[in-house]
């Protein structure tokens, strides 16, 4: 059985689905779709989102919950799921992620490269988190980054572009 989705996250997957997705979903019984499945704990096995909302909410629990094997989650710093400032362990303050997806890619000079928010994702996890980043293709990459997206929705895109 697996865990569902409480409280404020919790949605139901809308009745009306398109042709083509019950074609695909052919195989998989209407009743699992009542609720979305948890990530589980650290996160190996997500399976991809069926719509655009569903995997914001997937991003917004795993932004909340998920260690990815490490020693806490990415709200222990970016509290308030990232919408108001945030504070490090030592209680240093760190901007809010309203907007963020909007201002990468973007170069790194202490890296000296360019940067996507799949990589600054990679390395809150390495560093952050102490965990090991999932795979850039993998459902628990896209979802964090679609999360991240909705809480950048109507920002302009390419401020850093001079
Ligand atoms: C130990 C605290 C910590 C944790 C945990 C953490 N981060 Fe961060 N994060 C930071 C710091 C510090 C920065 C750099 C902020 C700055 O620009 O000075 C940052 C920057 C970011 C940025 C870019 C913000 C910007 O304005 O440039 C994103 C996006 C981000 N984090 C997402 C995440 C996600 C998603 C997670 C969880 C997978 C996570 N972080 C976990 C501390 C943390």
């Amino acid at each position: 059985m697996p865990r569902t989705y409480s409280g404020e996250e919790e949605i139901v997957m809308k009745p009306v689905m398109s042709r083509l997705m019950k074609l695909a979903l052919g195989a998989i019984s209407v009743a699992a779709l009542g609720t979305i499945a948890l990530p589980p704990a650290h996160a190996a096995g997500v399976p991809p989102a069926h719509s655009l909302a569903q995997a914001a909410l997937q991003g917004q629990h795993i932004f909340n919950h998920d260690k990815f094997g490490g020693v806490r989650t990415c709200s222990a710093c970016h509290v308030n799921g990232g919408t108001t400032i945030g504070h490090l362990p030592n209680g240093t303050k760190i901007p809010s992620l309203m907007g963020v997806a909007a201002e990468f890619p973007r170069y790194n000079p202490a890296a000296h490269r360019v940067v996507t928010l799949g990589q600054q994702l990679d390395h809150c996890i390495t560093g952050g988190l102490q965990g090991k980043p999932p795979a850039a293709n993998s459902a628990q990459m896209t979802d964090l980054v679609t999360y991240l997206t909705k809480l950048s929705k109507g920002s302009i895109m390419g401020k850093q572009f001079k």
